[in-house]
């Protein structure tokens, strides 16, 4: 496999790790599509939403003289959203830039051949524009809200079970699967946690590394996050508003830090048994085709001792999504089988509303009435939910090779 040229966050490298699962060379092939299908979407995302502002000027053009007269400002915003879309792509293209060499472990080969690119779909479109709001949450000012709402109730905690005057925290393991654009994971390892991101989606990928290892200025880079909703705005000036990015200087980590992304599906990378002191999962599990399947890996590699952290909703990721597998439980069923495979909950709240990357100017916003809890992975282990062979099962997950998650509502 190829070194890269590319750092990894402070320093390290980025790793993708994934189980074969058909043939490799299938697999690889899947892999290689996949990768350029991102890229594409990346590279796409100019024309996309100039055919929208086409469209609404076309909208707008097809009514009388008298009603256009009465709405002098139209025009003008949407020559404003196509120049905020025109700086936008300057921001993606940056991010994929030298994105084929992010991976230290695998190559992405050639370009595919142009005449063979598909149009990118609305779903990868979607998606793009998801990531573009990421930015808002993790890494600007205007995000801080959020954070303090979702990442802060996780951090504290970590502070309260391993205080940095009990402990060496450099050797406490916290592990962050469906990591995003990686505040939570860089918060912690800030504080000087040995800290590790997991992360499947390239659109996530390319941006968190982006931001992580390319960007020092503090508020030096803009995007337009909220160009793409043409409904639900109070005033046509909250459309076209910048956020700027990254609000702290994501090399600022002390030299000492232990810092690290990687790449892939959560369950297939995170294998290894006892080899974490705490998970710490926002906004995660309900990415699960199967959360069961999620929550055995996390009893699996704690460990024993070691603690689970979760905040979140269960809006789940599959549901009504066709040929996927999606096992959509309550909490209550969630909780009953932690229990049953053997976690202690120590900490749990029902009830803590956060938002997911919210446009604070919207006249429609979303509120997440999340759960929270901390589930212990008791230091004298004793079974009660065990196969019969004694070993925890892993079903064989019924998932596409190679499939973003939806991200719906946000
Ligand atoms: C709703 S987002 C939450 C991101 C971040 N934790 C936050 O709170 O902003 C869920 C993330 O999990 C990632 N994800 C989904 N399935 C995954 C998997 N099987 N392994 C690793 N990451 C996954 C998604 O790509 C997405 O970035």
């Amino acid at each position: 496999m190829a070194e890269t040229s590319e750092e990894g966050p402070q320093g390290g490298q980025y790793f993708r790790k994934e189980r074969l699962k058909c043939n490799p060379e299938d697999e690889a092939r899947l892999e290689r599509q996949h990768f350029w299908r991102i890229i594409h979407a990346f590279r796409s995302y100019r024309v996309h939403v100039q055919e929208q502002v086409k469209r609404a000027e076309r909208q707008f053009r097809s009514l009388s003289q008298r009603h256009q007269n009465l709405l002098p400002g139209v025009l003008s915003n949407l020559t404003r959203i196509s120049q905020c879309a025109d700086h936008n792509q300057e921001v993606l293209q940056a991010i994929i830039h030298n994105s084929l060499h992010m991976f230290e472990n695998m190559e992405y080969g050639e370009r595919e051949d142009p005449r063979k690119v598909r149009p990118s779909s609305t779903f990868d479109m979607d998606k793009l524009k998801s990531t573009i709001k990421q930015f808002v949450r993790d890494w600007s000012e205007a995000g801080r809200a959020e954070r303090d709402s979702c990442y802060k109730p996780i951090i504290q905690e970590i502070q309260r079970l391993f205080p940095s005057d009990q402990y060496d925290v450099s050797k406490v393991s916290v592990l962050v699967p469906g990591a995003g654009l990686g505040r939570l994971a860089w918060e912690l390892a800030r504080l000087g946690y040995t800290c590790q991101g997991n992360e499947w989606s390239f659109f996530m990928l390319f941006s968190s590394n982006f931001v992580l290892n390319r960007c020092e200025k503090v508020n030096a880079l803009t995007l337009y996050p909220w160009i793409h909703q043409f409904s639900n705005n109070k005033k046509s000036s909250d459309q076209t508003r910048p956020i700027r990015f990254p609000d702290v200087n994501p090399q600022s980590l002390p030299l000492t830090s232990d810092f690290s992304m990687v790449a892939g599906d959560f369950v297939e990378v995170y294998s290894d048994p006892e080899s974490w002191d705490c998970v710490a999962t926002c906004f995660f599990i309900d990415t699960a085709h199967n959360v069961i399947e999620y929550v055995e890996t996390i009893w699996k590699i704690l460990k024993p001792g070691g603690v689970w952290i979760n905040l979140g909703p269960l809006l789940y990721h599959f549901e009504n999504i066709a040929n996927e597998l999606s096992i959509e439980l309550s909490y209550e069923d969630i909780r009953a089988a932690m229990v049953k495979l053997g976690f202690d909950i120590e900490v749990e709240k029902e009830s803590v509303q956060t938002t997911y990357t919210e446009n604070d100017r919207s006249m429609l916003r979303y509120v997440y009435d999340c759960v929270f809890f901390v589930a212990r992975k008791p230091a004298e282990l004793y079974f009660n939910c065990q196969e019969d062979d004694g070993e925890l099962s892993s079903s064989p997950s019924a998932k596409s090779p190679r499939r973003e998650c939806t991200d719906r509502l946000t």
